[in-house]
């Protein structure tokens, strides 16, 4: 292909040729130039169209204080430019040099116990540090005016994984910042006195002087001061991404810039950032060693799909086999880094990337598997990479296309922060656990299902699901009872619609936003003890097991659907049904085992009128639809350790098995996977 017909991953015209990316994370600087050449010439047997380069080249690009070197990166970019391999080019800014902490320790992080993390491992700078952003941006200056016009340069990579390794910092510099901070957020501290019920304790502040961040205290620090130094410390880390976005902007206003997330990462609100990148990108990690792993992935995909509405993402870090980081790190088996890549792309990903392309010598990742593995291109780790780099490479037609969904489920940052504070009637309670056992049942129904924050248009959807949406903004709840009252169908697991937005609780009766919309009142939570369990009554005669949490619920309107069969709370309602409106809202009061959540799922979909892609598939085989531009793709992954038969509704052709003919029934092998569309 010549490079002139290359388009990118935005659409603009650029080196590598249209399709999927397909490439890593490349660290020339840890190897000697000899080998450049020979990795650029296995990038090119194994597909490879994209690298993301100069993550952890500060210390090399700026080896004194303003004194740069950038001719061997340089070298880098030319063979790449040469060899028709794209870069998505990092800011080199993740990991400061020894000589900026040695000048500056004042830039180094430091805990709630004020202990200060030193340098030696990455990411060792506080986000709220000047001096910090002040080196990192005249970095990014120098960077994005050397490789404004580089024919290699297609998108810009901003820092790496923010928030990794230092989410926070309490030290001095932040407590200024977060002073600052508060004062624009409140304007006058009996603003604050009155968010942060200071009259609660003797916290009253006289003035912002006094106030610090939540460091470590005799007892539970206060919630709503917990609560903003979340908010601010997310802040604290997006102002260091905007300040090199700002930079990279002036000089070169035409490249699109990311930077990868940490799969759902609590530190960074993903729908915030999602707004300042062009296009969205996330490192997900799967565990071999559990068989669920592709469930708790495609949550995080789908994150990330509709963190930018459904525009294609990136995935800009997966292992080619094992990671380094896990107490037991087992490999990918044969066949599932393939079927995991393939869910990223049926789940709407443009990219797929790795960390990293060549296996380090020495390093805290040595034993961090690599494209190119130790042992060379005579690995099943290689050969795998670049079959998958093949056949990525023969569906060029699939990028671009998008998928669309009838259910939302609700994931707010804010309210995540807010339910794991402590002080809780339990602090059992985590978001990512309650928001998969919910996305669970759907995604194993074949159910496509977007991720949105509260405040997004749900008028698209048929199905909203709030899993523990604990701190709800009255404007929000007015927004999902307007929803059920148009005719939508709404799914609320227990507390929720408890807290406004500065940890208050909405007084008149738990949930009071959600009362009306819901037909109930809770009068008490009643979380049972560890490991204890209480019986769920189903209408069809079936029991089932429910752990975690329990409440006395107080019916307004609502129906019982099921009744708690043991506990103090016998008798009383545990899943409840309102008719609202047009539509209907549901109500779950406890954590029901997953069996029991499944057949709910199905009975609400079933109301909203919601369905799968496909209808009879094995609870293993996922099946997605990408579509666009007359295009239509359908996805069939096998998730188990079986074949499955699959019938189609009608005769399809595997776009993976050119030259067979188009079939009505298909066998899927175990990690299996067929890209299909009419003929
Ligand atoms: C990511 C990081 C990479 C590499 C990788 C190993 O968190 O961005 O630089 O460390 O993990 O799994």
């Amino acid at each position: 292909m010549h490079p002139a017909d290359a388009v990118a991953i935005d659409g603009r015209r650029r080196l590598r040729p249209a399709g999927i990316a397909f490439g890593g994370d490349y660290n020339p600087e840890q190897w000697p130039e000899q080998v450049w050449a020979e990795d650029v010439a296995l990038m090119k047997e194994a597909a490879v169209t994209m690298v993301t380069a100069g993550i952890f080249s500060w210390a090399k690009a700026e080896p004194r204080p303003g004194e740069y070197d950038f001719g061997w990166f340089d070298r880098v970019m030319d063979k790449l430019a040469t060899a028709g391999v794209a870069v998505c080019l990092a800011t080199m800014t993740a990991s400061p040099p020894p000589w900026l902490s040695r000048l500056h320790p004042e830039i180094l992080p430091e805990t709630a116990d004020g202990r200060r993390m030193w340098p030696g491992g990455r990411q060792h700078y506080c986000p709220s540090s000047g001096v910090y952003r002040e080196h990192a941006t005249r970095l990014v200056e120098r960077l994005a005016t050397r490789y404004a016009g580089h024919p290699a340069l297609e998108m810009w990579h901003i820092g790496n994984e923010y928030g990794c390794h230092t989410p926070m910092c309490w030290c001095d510099e932040s407590a200024a910042d977060f002073r600052r901070w508060l004062s624009e957020r409140y304007g006058d501290v009996e603003a604050l006195n009155d968010a942060w019920s200071t009259a609660f304790w003797a916290q009253h502040y006289e003035s912002f002087d006094e106030v610090l961040p939540p460091r470590l205290a005799p007892t539970f620090p206060n919630p709503a001061q917990q609560l903003d130094f979340a908010r601010f410390s997310d802040d604290a880390l997006l102002r260091c991404y905007l300040a090199e976005k700002e930079v990279l902007r002036r000089i070169t206003p035409d490249v699109p810039v990311t930077t990868n997330f940490i799969g759902v990462h609590k530190h960074v609100d993903a729908f915030r950032w999602a707004a300042e990148q062009d296009v969205v990108s996330v490192d997900v990690y799967q565990d071999p060693h559990d068989p669920d792993t592709h469930v708790s992935a495609g949550f995080v995909f789908d994150v990330t799909r509709s963190a930018r509405a459904g525009q294609p993402w990136m995935l800009m870090e997966q292992a080619p086999s094992a990671v380094n980081w896990r107490h037991r790190n087992g490999p990918k088996p044969p066949g599932r880094m393939r079927l995991w890549s393939w869910q990223a792309v049926a789940q709407g990903a443009d990219a797929v990337l790795y960390f990293q392309w060549r296996q380090s010598r020495g390093g805290a990742e040595k034993f961090h598997s690599a494209m190119l593995p130790h042992g060379g291109t005579g690995t099943r780790t290689f050969r795998e990479v670049r079959d998958l780099g093949r056949e990525l490479a023969s569906v060029p037609q699939i990028a671009g296309t998008r998928s669309t969904a009838e259910v939302a489920l609700v994931l707010d940052w804010n309210s995540w922060w807010a339910l794991e504070l402590d002080s809780h009637p339990s602090t059992a309670l985590n978001q990512t656990d309650i928001a998969l056992a919910h996305y669970r049942p759907l995604f194993e129904a074949g159910v496509t299902c977007d991720v949105v924050p509260p405040d997004r248009d749900l008028s698209a959807y048929r199905l909203v699901v709030v899993p523990n949406l604990y701190l709800l903004k009255e404007q929000d709840a007015e927004r999902l009872t307007g929803f059920v009252r148009g005719g939508g169908h709404l799914l609320v697991s227990f507390f929720s619609g408890i807290v406004d937005d500065c940890d208050r609780v909405h007084l008149g009766g738990y949930p009071a936003p959600l009362r009306e919309v819901l037909g109930l009142r809770v009068e008490e939570f009643w979380p049972p003890a560890e490991k204890e369990t209480v019986d769920v009554r189903h209408p069809d005669g079936t029991v089932s097991r429910a752990d975690l949490w329990s409440e006395v619920v107080v019916l307004e309107g609502a129906q019982t659907v099921a009744d708690f069969g043991s506990g103090p709370l016998a008798g009383r309602p545990a899943i409840t049904r309102h008719s609202f409106g047009e539509g209907s809202a549901w109500y779950v009061a406890t954590r029901l085992a997953p069996e029991a959540m499944r057949a709910l799922t199905e009975e609400v979909c079933r109301t909203a009128g919601v369905g799968p892609v496909l209808a009879g598939l094995p609870r293993s085989v996922q099946a997605t639809v990408r579509e666009g531009d007359g295009r239509r793709f359908v996805f069939l992954l096998n998730h188990g350790q079986e074949p499955a038969e699959i019938q189609l509704p009608e005769p399809m052709a595997d776009a993976l098995a050119p030259g067979t003919a188009s079939t009505d029934r298909i066998t899927l092998p175990a990690a299996g996977v067929a890209v299909l569309s009419k003929p």
